[in-house]
């Protein structure tokens, strides 16, 4: 029996694409770069399922390029570069990988909490200019963190994990998300519903984990900056159009807020004019789930979505299971 073609737009961890070529014919992008759009338009034509990277705009237009597709599985938590509506549109099932980047994410997210906090990337740069020359009670000083006020926006797997970090640093943690937690639930994590502007206003520290939607794009813009306290900082691994970018540079230039901490920009790779010169933010090429244990079980986890819809059933993490509804009830 022939195996069912698979485009790979990525290059994942060898055992993982072992396994991926056991059971598929697989055209891989064998490179660390986004396969070229016209490239991936051109090698989709045969290929019954693919493995998309968020870097992959998988529109109404690439589906139509590709009559035979009958499984895409995102290699992703996020799915925003994925045209859900065109998927369902043309019956095919879409998944992500939720639940195996959380810790990762959530780590990174304290990661640049404290590297902003404490000024670990200024300092390090410093340091190797030379300028430690002596030690002085009022130099490099940061700001501490343990009991500060943390603001969580966005409190789903990731947001939770954040918040229960903050408890190692006994933070006092806000939250605020469209569905409230029921009580037991905030008192076991330790956390406080505020509404945004509340949020906004209180905490020290203020953390994104919204999934980019029309809803969240420029969630946070320079009112809500403005909001913000002249201490604080904003840290975001979430996705970057959930910050309008101009606005944060104008309160960071401005020092009205004291820094931030970023993973994910408005419009990745390219930064913001003026964001790479500020001293008074971190900033990451979006790695919020780049370690080698998270990337496996995420490569993994898109595999296993993708063998199960290229084999009529459902995967595991299906983001439009109306389309196997439609399967079932038309036979
Ligand atoms: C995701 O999974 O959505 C990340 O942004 C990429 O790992």
């Amino acid at each position: 029996m022939s195996k069912p073609k698979v485009l790979l737009t990525g290059r994942i961890p060898g055992e993982v694409m072992a396994r991926l070529a056991g059971v598929c014919d697989v055209e891989a992008n064998t490179e660390d770069r986004p396969m070229d759009r016209e490239k991936l338009i051109e090698l989709i034509r045969d290929r019954e399922g693919l493995i998309s990277m968020i870097t992959d705009g998988v529109d109404g237009k690439m589906m139509d390029a590709a009559p035979r597709l009958k499984m895409i599985a995102n290699m992703a938590v996020g799915f925003n570069n994925i045209d859900l509506k065109a998927a369902t549109a043309r019956g095919i099932p879409v998944s992500n990988t939720p639940g195996v980047l959380t810790d990762a994410t959530a780590e990174l997210a304290f990661a640049l909490l404290l590297a902003a906090a404490r000024r670990i990337p200024e300092m390090d740069r410093k340091t190797r200019a030379g300028e430690f020359r002596w030690w002085a009670p009022m130099l490099f000083l940061g700001r501490e963190v343990s009991g500060k006020t943390l603001g969580i926006i966005g409190l789903g797997r990731i947001g939770k994990a954040v918040a229960r970090r903050a408890r190692g640093f006994d933070m006092r943690v806000l939250y605020c998300n469209p569905a409230r937690l029921d009580p037991a639930e905030e008192r076991a994590l330790r956390v406080e519903y505020a509404d945004l502007r509340s949020l906004l206003r209180e905490a020290d520290f203020v953390s994104l984990h919204v999934p980019l939607t029309e809803a969240t794009k420029h969630l946070i813009g320079a009112e809500e900056l403005a909001l913000m306290k002249p201490t604080s900082y904003l840290i975001n691994t979430s996705r970057g159009p959930v910050v309008d970018e101009k606005a944060l540079v104008q309160a960071l230039r401005g020092r009205k807020i004291e820094g931030a901490g970023l993973d994910v920009y408005e419009n990745e790779p390219a930064l913001a004019p003026g964001l790479a010169e500020l001293e008074n933010v971190t900033l990451l090429p979006h790695v919020g789930s780049g370690t080698l244990e998270t990337r496996v079980r995420m490569a993994s986890l898109a595999v296993e979505n993708l063998l199960a819809g290229l084999n009529g059933e459902s995967p595991p993490n299906i983001l439009n299971p109306e389309v196997l509804q439609a399967v079932y009830k038309n036979g």
